[in-house]
C-alpha cells in the first residue's frame, strides 16, 4: 500500500535500548519502535548482534576468500565511498570513465556484484559524476557479498545469515524490477558465477510427470540469450522457455516468479516447463525437489515468488526441437503521424487484436510511449513468413480503412526461432530511476471493452496534468493457456491462462527525489493507474516480478484464492523464522521494512 510508504513521512523512529528478544528455534530478533508499533528486526550494523571482525574473517576463509565488502562500482567516480564500515578512498579517474560508459548496460550490470538495474532502489546514493567531491553511500545496498562459486558458498552465507540474524539478499542479475535483489545493510549471495549448462536427450533426473524427452539443466546464474545460443547449438538444435529480455537470469527470480517468454503462447511458461531444482532450504540443506520429492516445495518453486522458500542452486526444464519460424514489426510513430488522435485509434485497433494473436500462436512484444507505438517482434514460432503475414492482414486492413498510417515490412522467414530471437529481441537499458507496475489483461475484457483498455493506457501515459506524457509502457500479447499446459501444473495464477496482454507501465521519478515525491508517485501508481488498469480489466490478474509491489490485494492479484492458501502453508513450514524475504511475497505479511526503506523486522 502506498499509505505504508506514506505513514514513514509522519513518523519518525524511537529506538528501544539494546536488549534482544529470543524467539524459539530463530535467532533473536532485534527490538525497535517505529511508528508506536514493536517491532524485532534483523541484524544490522551497529546493533551489539553485528558479527565481529574475526566472525566475518572466518566466513571469508569458509568461502575461499570471496566475501567482500560492497562497493558500488560508481565510487570509482567519487573520493570516498563513506560506507557503513568507514569512509574507503575510491576515486580512480580510468574506472569512472568506464563505469559512466557502462551505466545503462545490462551485460555490465549482470556482472556486478550487487548493482541493480531499476536504480530507484538503491537510494541513488552514489551514482557518476564529474564532480568526485559529491557523497557516495551504500543507500540500499547490502554491506557484504559472497560472489559465490560453489553450493558450498552459497550454504556457508545461508548459513551465517541465519546464525547471526542478518538480512540475506540473494542477488543474480539484477533485474528485478522491485527491488527484490537488494536491501539495506545484507548480506548478498551473488550467484553469476554458476554457469553449468547440461543438454540430454533423455531426461533421468527423476520423477518428471511421465516426461522423458530432451532437457536442460543450468545454474542459477545462467541468463536468456546465452542458454538459448548454447541450445540452438546442440544437435539437433533445441530451445528453452525464457524471457524476452536476453539478459534475465532463467532459475532465479524469472522460473519462480512463472517466467513468460516468447515461447510462452506454444510451451507455457519457464514454470510449466521446469522438471527439477537443486536447493539449499532456510535450515541449510541440499535438497532435490520434483514431482515426488518435497512436492510442495516443487510447486511453489514454479510461480510462487523468487527467492522466498529456498536458494536455488540448479534447475533442469523441458527443451523443445527447433523450427523455422516468422517474425514481423509494426510502427506508428511521429514520421507518420502526430495526429493523437489517429494515433490512439491506431493503439485501440493494434490492440482489438490481441486475443486472434494469441489464438494465432503468436507472441508480441510491444512499447506504447506517448504519440509512439513499436510492436517489434510479433513472432510466430514454426510458422512461415506468409503464415504470419496472413494473421496480420486483418489488422492492417483495419488501420487502413481507418485512415492510420502504419510502417510494417512484410514478415521475415528465420531458419530457426533462435535465429529471429538474435534479430529482433535488443537489450534494454537501465535508464533514471523509475516505478514500475503492470496487469495481465484478461480475454473476455479485450473482447468487451477494448476501448477502455485504451483508456487506461492513456492513463498511464498522461496520469496526471504536471505529468503529461510522461509514462510508458511495455506490452507482451502471450496466452499462457494456448498450448496444452493444464492449469494447475506450476504455482502461477490460474487467471494467466485465459489472458492476453502483460501491460507494463513505468513513471519516471526525479534522481535526488525527496521522501515525499517517492510517496507522491507511487500514491499515483497505485491508486490512480493500477485502478485505471483494474477497472478496465477486473478478470485480469499481475505478475509478481512485473507489477506494483504494494497494491492492494497482492495475494489474491498475483496468485488467486485456489494457489496462495498453498504457498502461505509452505512458507510457514519451509521458512518459519524468515531468512528469505522480499517485499509482497506469500507469508511475508508480518514483516516490514520500516525507517525509510533500511531496517527488515517482524511486528510483534
Ligand atoms: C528489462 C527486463 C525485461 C524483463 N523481461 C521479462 C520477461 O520477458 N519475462 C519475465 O517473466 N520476466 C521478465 N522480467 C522480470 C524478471 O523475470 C524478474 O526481474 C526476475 O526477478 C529476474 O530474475 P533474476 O534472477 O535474473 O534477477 P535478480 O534481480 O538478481 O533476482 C530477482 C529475485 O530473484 C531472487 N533470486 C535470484 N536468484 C535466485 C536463486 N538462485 N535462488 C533464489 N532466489 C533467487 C532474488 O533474491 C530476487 O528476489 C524482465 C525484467 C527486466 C528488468
Ligand atoms: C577475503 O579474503 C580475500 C583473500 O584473502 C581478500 O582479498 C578479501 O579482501 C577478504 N574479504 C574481506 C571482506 O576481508
Ligand atoms: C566521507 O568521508 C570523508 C573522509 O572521512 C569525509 O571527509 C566526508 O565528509 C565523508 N562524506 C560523507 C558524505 O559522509
Ligand atoms: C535515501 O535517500 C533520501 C533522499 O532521497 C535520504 O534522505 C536518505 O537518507 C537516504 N537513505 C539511505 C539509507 O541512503
Ligand atoms: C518511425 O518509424 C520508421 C520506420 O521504422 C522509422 O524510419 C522512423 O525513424 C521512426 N520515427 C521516429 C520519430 O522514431
Ligand atoms: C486527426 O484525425 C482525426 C481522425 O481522422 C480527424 O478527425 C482530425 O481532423 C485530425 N486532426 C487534425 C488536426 O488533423
Ligand atoms: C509445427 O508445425 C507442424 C505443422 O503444422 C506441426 O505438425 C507440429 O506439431 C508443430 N510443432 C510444434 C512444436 O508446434
Amino acid at each position: 500500500m502506498a499509505n505504508r510508504l506514506l505513514s514513514h513521512l509522519l513518523a519518525s523512529a524511537a529506538l528501544v535500548p539494546s536488549l534482544t528478544l529470543a524467539s524459539p528455534g530463530a535467532a533473536p530478533l532485534v527490538p525497535r519502535t517505529w511508528e508506536g508499533r514493536s517491532y524485532g528486526c534483523k541484524c544490522y550494523f551497529g546493533d551489539a548482534c553485528w558479527p565481529k571482525q574475526k566472525d566475518w574473517k572466518d566466513l571469508n576463509s569458509t568461502v575461499n576468500g570471496n566475501l567482500a565488502v560492497i562497493i558500488p562500482p560508481e565510487a570509482a567516480c567519487h573520493n570516498f565511498f563513506n560506507g557503513t564500515l568507514g569512509a574507503i578512498q575510491t576515486y580512480d579517474a580510468a574506472k569512472c570513465a568506464d563505469v559512466t560508459t557502462n551505466y545503462p548496460r545490462e551485460e555490465w550490470i549482470n556482472a556486478q556484484d550487487a548493482t541493480l538495474m531499476w536504480k530507484y532502489f538503491t537510494n541513488s546514493s552514489c551514482v557518476p559524476t564529474t564532480d568526485a567531491a559529491t557523497p557516495c553511500t551504500p543507500g540500499y545496498y547490502g554491506t557484504y557479498v559472497i560472489r559465490a562459486k560453489t553450493k558450498q558458498h552459497v550454504k556457508a552465507g545461508l548459513d551465517f545469515a541465519r546464525k547471526k540474524n542478518l538480512r540475506l539478499i540473494v542477488r543474480n542479475t539484477g533485474h528485478d524490477f522491485m527491488g527484490r535483489s537488494t536491501g539495506w545493510g545484507a548480506l548478498v549471495i551473488n550467484t553469476h558465477s554458476f554457469q553449468d549448462v547440461k543438454f540430454e536427450k533423455k531426461w533421468k533426473g527423476g520423477p518428471s510427470g511421465g516426461y522423458s524427452g530432451s532437457t536442460v539443466t543450468i545454474g542459477a546464474g545462467v541468463r536468456g540469450r546465452d542458454l538459448l545460443r548454447q541450445a540452438a547449438q546442440q544437435n539437433p538444435p533445441v530451445t528453452v522457455v525464457t524471457g524476452e529480455c536476453p539478459t534475465v537470469g532463467v532459475a532465479g527470480g524469472f522460473v519462480q516468479g512463472g517466467g513468460h517468454g516468447p515461447l510462452t503462447t506454444i510451451f507455457g511458461f519457464a514454470a510449466d516447463n521446469a522438471l527439477s531444482f537443486d536447493i539449499i532450504t532456510a535450515d541449510g540443506k541440499y535438497l532435490t525437489v520434483n514431482e515426488k520429492k518435497h512436492p510442495d516445495l516443487f510447486y511453489g518453486l514454479k510461480g510462487g515468488g523468487p527467492g522466498n522458500y529456498g536458494i536455488v542452486v540448479t534447475a533442469s526444464f523441458k527443451t523443445f526441437a527447433e523450427r523455422p519460424s516468422a517474425g514481423a514489426q509494426l510502427y506508428i510513430n511521429s514520421t507518420l503521424t502526430t495526429n493523437m488522435t489517429l494515433y490512439w485509434d491506431g493503439v485501440r485497433i493494434f490492440h482489438s487484436h490481441a486475443n486472434n494473436f494469441v489464438d494465432a500462436g503468436l507472441y508480441v512484444y510491444f512499447s506504447v510511449g506517448p504519440g509512439s507505438m513499436r510492436v517489434r517482434p510479433l513472432v510466430a514460432f514454426n510458422q512461415t513468413a506468409a503464415q504470419l503475414d496472413a494473421v496480420l492482414a486483418p489488422l492492417k486492413a483495419d488501420l487502413t480503412a481507418a485512415g492510420v498510417p502504419f510502417w510494417s515490412a512484410p514478415a521475415g522467414q528465420y531458419a530457426t526461432f533462435f535465429d529471429l530471437y538474435l534479430d529482433l529481441f535488443e537489450d534494454e537499458s537501465a535508464g533514471p530511476p523509475t516505478l514500475t507496475s503492470g496487469w495481465m489483461i484478461a480475454r473476455e475484457d479485450i473482447a468487451s471493452n477494448n476501448d477502455g483498455i485504451i483508456e487506461a493506457f492513456q492513463t498511464a501515459i498522461s496520469p496526471r496534468a504536471d505529468l503529461e506524457n510522461r509514462g510508458y509502457m511495455v506490452g507482451h500479447l502471450f496466452g499462457a493457456g494456448h498450448g496444452p499446459q493444464p492449469v494447475d501444473v506450476s504455482a502461477t495464477n490460474p487467471r494467466f491462462r485465459v489472458s492476453s496482454n502483460l501491460m507494463l507501465y513505468l513513471l519516471p521519478l526525479p534522481t535526488d527525489a525527496t521522501w515525499a515525491q517517492k510517496a507522491d508517485i507511487q500514491n499515483l501508481l497505485a491508486n490512480t493507474v493500477d485502478r485505471a488498469f483494474r477497472d478496465a480489466s477486473p478478470n485480469g490478474c499481475a505478475y509478481v516480478n512485473e507489477a506494483d509491489p504494494f497494491q492492494d490485494n497482492w495475494q489474491d492479484h498475483f496468485w488467486g484464492p485456489s494457489v496462495y492458501p498453498k504457498l502461505k502453508m509452505l512458507k510457514k513450514k519451509w521458512d518459519p523464522s524468515g531468512l528469505f524475504y522480499a517485499i509482497a511475497l506469500p507469508g511475508t505479511e508480518n514483516w516490514d521494512v520500516i525507517e525509510y526503506g533500511t531496517r527488515l523486522c517482524k511486528k510483534l
